[in-house]
């Protein structure tokens, strides 16, 4: 019955905690992790000059930031899989000294360790080395006429305690920007054991990225996609309620993907505990994809997902790119009108009261009933909240990821 009118939409959140000396004030929506490999040049490029245009951010993806990352000059998530690509040695460990000179590029506004994506958590890739242009090589700090492989787990750290001392050498090696890592997540024992070495540590990540199962991919066995991990509505409702139980939910921002394509998505997202959503698949529309679904086969009618040149040509860079500013532009319109006719100054005002959904017998049930926020600091007093939740954490442990019987 109130509705406003909120005449600006170029929302935005603060991501960086009080370890972290360069914050980024980011967009509420942004371009998920996608490397140039899986998209073409000219798929890269448009992103990041639409990025540049609509003030959000590009995530490079695992394959390190290309010379078409860079020719847009849009703020960048620099990601950092197990490959390390771009920061790594040629036995292809990491190395800080590269990852330093990555990270030190003024349009490298954040850093993300990516420990799994939502349609393949916990399965590693390959490319192989018939698919590897020089360019490819540049970006990823590799050799040309080999397979080029990405091992499954990480190989700088092996623990929870181990991740968090990796999120502190980055923070301090990329000068103190901003540093987090994405996660589908999977035991939930698992992310309860990270968050008690945050405890430990006392090395808290900026933010988390949570992906959802239903994630998109340029490459998955058909097998896991779809089927392992969580669904995004779960997993960030309970990465949210774990990190409040924890009491450090004001020290972490998360971020959310997973088909949050519309307006509607996101204030869902938001509502159940995100900071700001990011879209994959949506901006690779934004590109022209029309799902023929044959992006592993380099013959993408569309030039979004291919390294062949004369298929590229059909993606005209200076179009698209106004058209990935477009999409961002209007749907953050959209968002502001949702919260406006929702009564809300700002989209990250969104709550699970303020949505209902039809239960398993017909009935509607309330959003606090559904996903209720969980009281603050509940895990560590031992008492309230969720008695699920506290007995998965008294299972987890800080020092080690495997379970205790
Ligand atoms: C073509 C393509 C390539 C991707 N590459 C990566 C990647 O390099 N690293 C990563 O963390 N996620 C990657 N993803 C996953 C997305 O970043 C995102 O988390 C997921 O698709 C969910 O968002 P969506 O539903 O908006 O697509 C990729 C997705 C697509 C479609
Ligand atoms: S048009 Fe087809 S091949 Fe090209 S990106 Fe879209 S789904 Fe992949």
């Amino acid at each position: 019955m109130q509705p406003k009118h909120l005449p600006d939409h170029d929302f935005r959140v603060l991501i960086g905690n009080d370890a972290c000396s360069k914050p980024y004030n980011a967009s509420l929506y942004n371009i998920s992790a996608m490397s140039f490999g899986a998209l073409s040049a000219n798929a890269i490029e448009s992103l990041n000059r639409g990025a540049k245009m609509g003030g959000f951010a590009h995530d490079t993806g695992e394959g390190g930031i290309s010379r078409y990352h860079r020719t847009g000059g849009g703020d960048l998530i620099y990601e950092i899989g197990s490959g390390y690509f771009g920061c790594r040695n040629p036995d292809g460990s990491f190395s800080p000294d590269r990852f330093a000179e990555q990270a030190a590029d003024d349009q490298v506004k954040m850093i993300e360790i990516k420990l799994s994506q939502g349609a393949k958590p916990g399965h590693g890739g390959m490319l192989p080395a018939s698919k590897i242009t020089p360019e490819i090589a540049e970006a990823r700090g590799i050799p040309m006429g080999a397979d080029c492989l990405s091992p499954a787990a990480h190989s700088a750290f092996s623990c929870p305690t181990g991740l968090m001392e990796f999120i502190a050498t980055l923070r301090e090696r990329s000068g103190g920007k901003p540093v987090g890592f994405k996660l589908c997540i999977g035991h939930r024992r698992e992310f309860m054991c990270m968050v008690k070495a945050m405890l430990e540590t006392g090395i808290v990540p900026d933010f988390i990225v949570v992906d959802g199962k239903e994630g998109g991919t340029g490459a998955a066995p058909l097998e896991f996609a779809n089927h392992v991990g969580m669904p995004l509505v779960e997993g960030l409702s309970f990465v949210h309620n774990t990190l409040r139980g924890a009491g450090i939910r004001d020290q972490v921002r998360i971020g959310a993907a997973g088909k949050l394509i519309t307006a509607f998505d996101i204030a869902r997202a938001f509502a159940l505990g995100a900071d700001w959503a990011n879209s994959a698949r949506g901006f690779m529309f934004a590109l022209g994809c029309i799902q023929s679904q044959s992006c592993h086969t380099n013959r993408c009618p569309v030039g979004v997902a291919t390294q062949d040149k004369l298929r590229q040509r059909a993606l005209y860079v200076p179009d698209k790119a106004e058209r990935v500013a477009r999409f961002h532009g209007n749907t953050m319109k959209a968002l502001a009108e949702m919260a406006g006719a929702a009564a809300l100054d700002d989209p990250g005002r969104f709550r699970p009261r303020h949505f209902m959904q039809r239960g398993p017998d017909g009935e509607m049930v309330e959003g606090d009933d559904a996903f209720p926020y969980l009281p603050e600091g509940f895990l560590i007093a031992g008492e309230g909240g969720d008695a699920d939740y506290r007995k998965r954490w008294a299972r987890a442990s800080a020092t080690s990821f495997a379970p205790p019987d």
